[in-house]
C-alpha cells in the first residue's frame, strides 16, 4: 500500500463515518464491505435485497456483522425519501407518480440517505457509469457553498520522479466537466487545492495549464485560462494559483526560471488544472501508462456531501480505498 493510502486509512479509522454502497448486491462491493468493517475504516450501509445480499455474503464468506442493509422495496424510509426527492425536484417537472419508482433505484435511494443525513457519504460505480452515479448527486446533493461545479481529480503517484511533491501531483478535471467555462475552471482549481490539503496534506501550488506561458501565445482558448486564473485568485487570494502556464513551465524549475521567473507556482506546481476534459483525461492516462504512475481516483470534489465514483474494472480493494477517501471527505465537511 502506498504511503498516501496508509495515511488515508489511519485518518478514516480515527473517526468512523457511515458510507452507503448502493451496489450492495454486487460481489466486489460485498467483499469490500467485509474488509472495511474488519479494518474499521467506516460503518457500511448496503442497499439492495436483504435476501440476495445475505445469500451472497454467505457464499463469499463475508461477515455482515454490524452492517446496515436497506431494501428500497420494503424499507420504511422509502416514502420519506420519495417525499424529499419530490420537494427537491418538483420545480424541474418531477411528479408524485414518477418519484415512487425513482427512489426505488438504489443510487437515488442511497443519495437521499446522504442528503437527509442518514449516511455521511456514498460510493458507487462498479456496475454503473460515471454519468449514472453523478446525475442523482447533481440533482439531490448539489454543490458545496461557494463552489459552482462538481469536478474530479486524480492523485497521481509517479515512481522515481522529482516533480510535484516527490512525484505526487493532483490532476483536474479528468472525468466530469467536458468544456468548463472560465468561472467553472476557477472553481475546479479551488476545489482541487482543497482536495490536495484534505487528502494529501499538501500545501497546494496550482498551475492553470495551457499551450501558452504568461502571454507567449494569443488565442481565445488561452484567454479562457487567463480569465480563470484571475477569477480563482480573486476568490481565494490565500491560495497559490498561477497561470497560464505550459506543462514544462509548471513543473520544471529551469523552464520556469526562463519563462515565468516571478511566479510562486511555476517550476514547483503540485496541482495541475487542465483547460478541458479532453486534455485532462488524455493527460492523466499518458502519465499513468508512460510513467507507470498510480492514478488514485477519480476523486469527486465540490459536492455538498461526498459522493465518489468507481471504475467498472475496479477490484474490491479499490472500493475499500475509495470508501476510506470518502470517509475523510465526510470528516472534513463535518468540521
Ligand atoms: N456540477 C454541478 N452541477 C452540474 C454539473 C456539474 N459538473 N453538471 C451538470 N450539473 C447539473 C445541471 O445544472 C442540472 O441541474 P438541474 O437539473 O438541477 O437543473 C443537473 O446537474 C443535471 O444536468 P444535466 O445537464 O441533465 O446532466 P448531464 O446529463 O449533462 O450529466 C454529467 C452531467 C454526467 C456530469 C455529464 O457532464 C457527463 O457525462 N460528463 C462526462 C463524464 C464522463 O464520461 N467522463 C469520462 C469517463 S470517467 C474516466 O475516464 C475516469
Amino acid at each position: 500500500m502506498s504511503k498516501l493510502m496508509k495515511q488515508v486509512w489511519a485518518k478514516a479509522q480515527a473517526d468512523k463515518k457511515r458510507i452507503v454502497l448502493p451496489e450492495g448486491e454486487e460481489e466486489r462491493n460485498l467483499q469490500a464491505c467485509g474488509k472495511i468493517m474488519q479494518e474499521g475504516l467506516a460503518n457500511v450501509i448496503l442497499v439492495g435485497s436483504e435476501k440476495v445480499i445475505r445469500d451472497k455474503a454467505v457464499s463469499l464468506g463475508v461477515s455482515l456483522d454490524g452492517v446496515e442493509i436497506h431494501d428500497p422495496e420494503t424499507s420504511d424510509k422509502t416514502q420519506e425519501y420519495a417525499n424529499g426527492f419530490y420537494e427537491l425536484r418538483k420545480n424541474k417537472g418531477m411528479t408524485l407518480e414518477k418519484v415512487d419508482k425513482i427512489v426505488r433505484d438504489p443510487l437515488y435511494y442511497g443519495t437521499m440517505m446522504v442528503k437527509l443525513g442518514h449516511a455521511d457519504g456514498l460510493v458507487s460505480g462498479a456496475i454503473h457509469t460515471t454519468g449514472d452515479l453523478l446525475r442523482p448527486g447533481l440533482q439531490i446533493i448539489k454543490t458545496a457553498p461557494g463552489i459552482s461545479v462538481v469536478s474530479s481529480t486524480f492523485i497521481m503517484e509517479v515512481p522515481n520522479c522529482q516533480y510535484g511533491e516527490n512525484g505526487m501531483l493532483l490532476f483536474a478535471d479528468c472525468a466530469v466537466n467536458p468544456c468548463p467555462t472560465a468561472e467553472e475552471l476557477a472553481s475546479i482549481a479551488i476545489s482541487t487545492a482543497e482536495t490536495a490539503k484534505t487528502l494529501c496534506g499538501m500545501e497546494p501550488r496550482v498551475a492553470m495549464l495551457s499551450f501558452s506561458t504568461m502571454g507567449s501565445a494569443q488565442h481565445e482558448l488561452v484567454d479562457k485560462v487567463r480569465r480563470a486564473t484571475e477569477l480563482a485568485k480573486e476568490m481565494r487570494p490565500d491560495l497559490d494559483i498561477d497561470g497560464e502556464l505550459q506543462l514544462d513551465a509548471a513543473i520544471v524549475k529551469k523552464v520556469a526560471d526562463l519563462k515565468a521567473p516571478n511566479s510562486k507556482v511555476a517550476g514547483k506546481a503540485n496541482v495541475l488544472v487542465f483547460p478541458d476534459l479532453q486534455a485532462g483525461n488524455i493527460g492523466y492516462k499518458l502519465v499513468q501508462r508512460f510513467a507507470g504512475a498510480d492514478a488514485i481516483g477519480p476523486v469527486c470534489q465540490g459536492f455538498a456531501k461526498p459522493i465518489n465514483d468507481l471504475s467498472r474494472g475496479c477490484s474490491a480493494d479499490d472500493i475499500v480505498n475509495v470508501v476510506a477517501i470518502t470517509a475523510i471527505q465526510a470528516q472534513d465537511q463535518a468540521k
